[in-house]
């Protein structure tokens, strides 16, 4: 299946579930400002959360959950918050592996991961390798992301196989472009839910989002649960998709 596909949903029990699924994990600063807690404490309690919506996700039938975990716009928060967030990033990964792995699910990351610090590369290296069996979800965790600089980064390939006169410029097309971003084998997300009441993308995967289906709630990332995640699929299966074609029934009549 390419990212260009239309996603086939998965049937889980009547309930039509997103093959691929797109999170942005916002709004731990003010789920921690409203408890006089550090922001760090926010995003430990995200950090939380995340491992019970992989859990949430692998039950019920999701392949692919792509999590922004670190934007590139995120290095302009303060020193120290980066610094934190990072030692959660090793942390997590380290403590929650087993746990990973007892659900089946394999880790992958999405981004510029060259430019973030040694060990949490590390990490990364560590956490692809030991995971890349395991078959029942992958966990996707766009780490350094933004989808301008993934598409400006595909243009850059393409531009340097026209350069070097393997291609024309005439031969560039969309499935083109689609295979030269991070992980071209993962399907593009059928639905984008983000948490905490802002309705914007924030620059996560915007090639991929062409025709997501968007669901906003109005929790903050750490107190999205399985409620809100069941909420959020009883929607998307309500939403008819049609790719800027007709809807089944109108193409029937
Ligand atoms: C946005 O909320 C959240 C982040 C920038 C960090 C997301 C990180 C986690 C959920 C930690 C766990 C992740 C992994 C991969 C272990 P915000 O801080 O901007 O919230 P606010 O808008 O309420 O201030």
């Amino acid at each position: 299946m390419s990212r260009s596909d239309k996603n086939k949903s998965y049937d889980t029990n009547g309930l039509k579930v997103p093959v691929s699924l797109g999170v942005i994990m916002d709004g731990n600063g003010r789920w921690a400002k409203k408890r006089f807690l550090p922001r760090s404490a926010g995003h430990r309690a995200g950090a939380e959360n995340l491992k019970e919506l992989c859990r949430n996700c692998g039950r019920y039938g999701v392949k692919y959950l792509t999590v922004y975990a670190f934007s590139t716009e995120n290095w302009s928060r303060p020193e120290d918050e980066v610094h934190q967030l990072m030692e959660l990033f090793v942390e997590f990964f380290n403590k929650y592996d087993p746990e990973l792995e007892e659900e089946g699910i394999r880790v992958r990351f999405s981004g510029d991961i060259d430019a973030l610090p040694e060990k949490v590369r590390q990490t990364i290296a560590i956490g692809e390798e030991r995971s890349k069996n395991r078959q029942k979800m992958q966990l996707i965790v766009a780490m350094n992301y933004g989808g301008r600089r993934e598409i400006e980064n595909a243009a850059r390939k393409i531009a340097l196989k026209v350069k070097s006169g393997q291609i024309e410029p005439e031969d560039i097309t969309e499935k083109m472009l689609s295979d030269n971003m991070y992980l071209p084998d993962v399907p593009d997300p059928e639905l984008i839910i983000r948490p905490s009441g802002e309705m914007r993308l924030s620059n996560f995967l915007l090639w991929e989002s062409a025709y997501s289906e968007l669901w906003v709630s109005d929790a903050l990332w750490p107190d999205f649960g399985y409620e809100e995640l069941t909420n959020a699929f009883r929607d998307y299966a309500r939403r008819d998709r049609r790719f800027g074609g007709l809807s089944s029934k109108e193409e029937e009549s």
